[in-house]
């Protein structure tokens, strides 16, 4: 009971606590998303001019250590002997990285979400590629449901964070699809 109540304090004053520290501890300094979002990053970073930084290197954090893009929108999605699901390192194919085609059965394939010729990924402005992934729309067929793409999990990031994913992702080379059988692979 006593350590019961303990808790409930703890959470509490977590509760008033959390908000004014975050405000109070500049980005930079309270995480180092971005010095490991480049550092994990697999390609060159062709398109940076003009660019926020910081916002690219959380990018390729979220894309590359927390969102699994890699698995399914690369294909193959490690580096020919590298697969660590048969005892690779894992390093991320970055000849064809992000370029789609991964099949999910007959009828889906991965898009394409590097940069088009304009220089946007997936051929997208900004605020389509945030409909995109909030709402699950398909821009390539208007008024249907992307029913693989984890849209329903990727919705809840903030306005910063798919920010962050779209800088990332406009920095990184065109690149087109290998030959693979899955995600994964
Ligand atoms: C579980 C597999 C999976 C993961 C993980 C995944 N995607 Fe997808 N994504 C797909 C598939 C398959 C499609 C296309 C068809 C569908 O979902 O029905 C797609 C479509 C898209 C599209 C629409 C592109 C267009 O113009 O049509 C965007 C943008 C996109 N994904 C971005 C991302 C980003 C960014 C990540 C990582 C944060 C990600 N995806 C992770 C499977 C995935």
């Amino acid at each position: 009971m006593i350590k019961q109540t303990f808790m409930a304090a703890l959470l509490f004053i977590g509760f008033i606590l959390t908000p004014s520290l975050i405000n109070e501890v500049p980005a930079q300094q309270s995480d180092n998303r971005v010095t490991q979002g480049f550092l994990i990053n697999p390609v060159p970073l062709v398109n940076i001019k003009g660019k926020n930084l910081a916002l690219v290197g959380l990018g390729s954090y979220i894309v590359n250590a927390q969102g699994g893009c890699n698995d399914c929108h690369t294909c193959p999605s490690y580096t020919p002997g590298h697969n660590p699901f048969s005892g690779g390192d894992g390093q991320y194919n970055a000849f064809n990285y992000l370029a789609g085609g991964v099949p999910f059965g007959p009828f889906i394939v991965s898009r394409n979400i590097t940069p088009d010729q304009t220089g946007k990924p997936a051929g997208l402005t900004f605020n389509q590629f945030k409909q995109v992934l909030r709402t699950g729309q398909d821009p390539a067929a208007p008024g249907n449901i992307l029913q693989v793409m984890p849209w329903p999990v990727y919705r809840h990031m903030t306005d910063q964070d798919l920010r962050a994913v779209y800088e990332y992702l406009s920095a990184i080379p065109h690149a087109e699809p290998g030959t693979c059988s899955g995600a994964g692979e």
